[in-house]
C-alpha cells in the first residue's frame, strides 16, 4: 500500500535529493517565464513513490528548472521520463531524459503516441489540456499512478484532478500527506491511484 504519511526519509535519498535540487536551482537563471519549483518535502515524496512502484515510464507536464524530473529520475527503476514545458528550455535531455522545451503538453503528448510510449506514472505540475485528456489515457499502462502538484484550494492540481478523475472509475483520490519524514516543508502533490494497489 502506499505510505500516505512518510514518518522516516533514509539519509542518502535525503542527501541525494538535496544534491539535485541545488544542481536544478543553478538552472534557474536560464528561464524565460520564472515560476515555482517544487517543495523538497515533494521531490522527497515523488522520489519515494517511484521508490514503491518503481515505474519504467514517466511521463511529465511542467519541467522548469527540472526538480520533480530529477527528483524521481533518482529512483532506479526509472528508466526514462518524458518532460515537457510550454515556456522554459532549462533542463537539457539526457539517456535517460527527453525533454520537450517550449513544447506544450499536446504538442508532446502527440509525440509520445507516434512513437507507442506508455507510461506507468505521470506527473502533473502543469495545466492539463482538454485535448490532452484521450492522450493521457491512451499513454497509460495498466495501472498507471497520476500525481498532481499544487493539490491545494483552487490550484492547478485541483483543476487537473477534477479533469482526468470521471475517465478513472476505479481510481481513489489519495490527498497530500500532512508531512514527509521531519521535513519543514510541505508537498501538495495528490495521486489518482488504482483501487487494486491501495
Ligand atoms: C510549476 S512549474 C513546474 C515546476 C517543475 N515541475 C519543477 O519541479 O521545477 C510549471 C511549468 O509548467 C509549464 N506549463 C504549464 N502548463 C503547461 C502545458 N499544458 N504544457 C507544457 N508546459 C506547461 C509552465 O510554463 C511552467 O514552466
Amino acid at each position: 500500500m502506499m505510505t500516505y504519511g512518510v514518518e522516516k526519509i533514509e539519509s542518502a535519498i535525503h542527501h541525494e535529493i538535496q544534491e539535485r535540487m541545488a544542481l536544478c536551482e543553478t538552472l534557474r537563471e536560464r528561464a524565460y517565464y520564472k515560476t515555482g519549483s517544487i517543495s523538497e518535502a515533494a521531490a522527497v515524496y515523488l522520489r519515494l513513490l517511484c521508490d514503491q512502484f518503481k515505474p519504467a515510464t514517466i511521463i511529465e507536464i511542467g519541467t522548469f528548472i527540472g526538480t520533480s524530473t530529477m527528483a524521481m529520475e533518482s529512483c532506479p527503476s526509472v528508466g526514462h521520463i518524458y518532460t515537457c514545458d510550454k515556456d522554459n528550455d532549462c533542463l537539457a535531455s539526457s539517456t535517460t531524459i527527453t525533454c520537450f522545451p517550449k513544447k506544450t503538453s499536446t504538442q508532446m503528448l502527440t509525440q509520445l503516441l507516434e512513437w507507442k510510449v506508455t507510461a506507468e506514472v505521470f506527473f502533473f505540475d502543469g495545466r492539463i489540456q482538454g485535448v490532452d485528456l484521450a492522450a493521457i489515457l491512451r499513454l497509460s499502462a495498466p495501472f498507471a499512478i497520476y500525481a498532481f502538484d499544487d493539490y491545494e484550494g483552487h490550484e492547478k492540481g485541483v483543476v487537473n484532478v477534477e479533469m482526468l478523475k470521471p475517465y478513472l472509475k476505479d481510481y481513489t483520490l489519495i490527498r497530500p500527506p500532512a508531512s514527509v519524514g521531519a521535513l519543514e516543508s510541505k508537498t501538495s502533490i495528490a495521486l489518482l491511484m488504482p483501487k487494486e494497489l491501495v
